[in-house]
């Protein structure tokens, strides 16, 4: 049977953190979905759309055949029902992160009891990255060629630039 995982975020936007985490994903799962999803609790700054092609040009470069990046508005468990997905895969950096993705993944398996969650433990490198950070370093003309792919850092750079007066 083929096993298909997805791996759900806001991706607002892809940061090294993340491609570790697809990229491992894709090595455990003969399918990778790579969803685009609505936080509520998160006013993103890219949108839906602009958010699946950053991921798709930072993804280009990994096996295309077991990858597949979509967007979707609503439910996690729905959606990974309706596409037969039984794992979820995400990453955890701190113990910060743990009570959150807690409570989520046990969300997830009441709504849909065939769903496991696998964490993967960050790369050491990748322990403090975030797209919060991203998004403030860039916002302040910082160097971003650390967090994520050289693909992306132009559109990321002049999105969230813009304001800065002298960059
Ligand atoms: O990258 P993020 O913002 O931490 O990802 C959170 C995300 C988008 C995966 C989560 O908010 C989510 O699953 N949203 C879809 C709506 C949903 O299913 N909510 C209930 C989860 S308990």
């Amino acid at each position: 049977m083929k096993r298909t995982a997805i791996c759900p975020g806001s991706f607002d936007p892809v940061t090294m953190g993340h491609l570790d985490i697809i990229r491992r994903a894709a090595k455990m799962f003969d399918h990778v979905i790579v969803a685009v999803l609505v936080n509520p609790s998160k006013q993103p700054s890219f949108t839906l759309e602009e958010r699946i092609s950053l991921l798709n040009r930072a993804t280009a470069g990994m096996d295309q055949g077991i990858l597949e990046i979509v967007g979707f508005d609503g439910l996690l468990a729905d959606y990974a029902k309706q596409r037969e997905a039984t794992a979820i895969v995400k990453g955890l950096r701190a113990v910060s992160d743990f009570e959150y993705e807690f409570q989520m993944a046990l969300t997830n398996k009441k709504l849909n009891p065939q769903l496991e969650t696998v964490f993967l433990t960050t790369s050491a490198e990748n322990m403090y990255l975030s797209s919060s950070i991203v998004k403030q370093v860039a916002q302040f003309g910082g160097d971003i060629s650390n967090f994520v792919p050289e693909c992306i850092h132009d559109d990321i750079r002049e999105r969230l630039c813009k304001g800065v007066e002298g960059k």
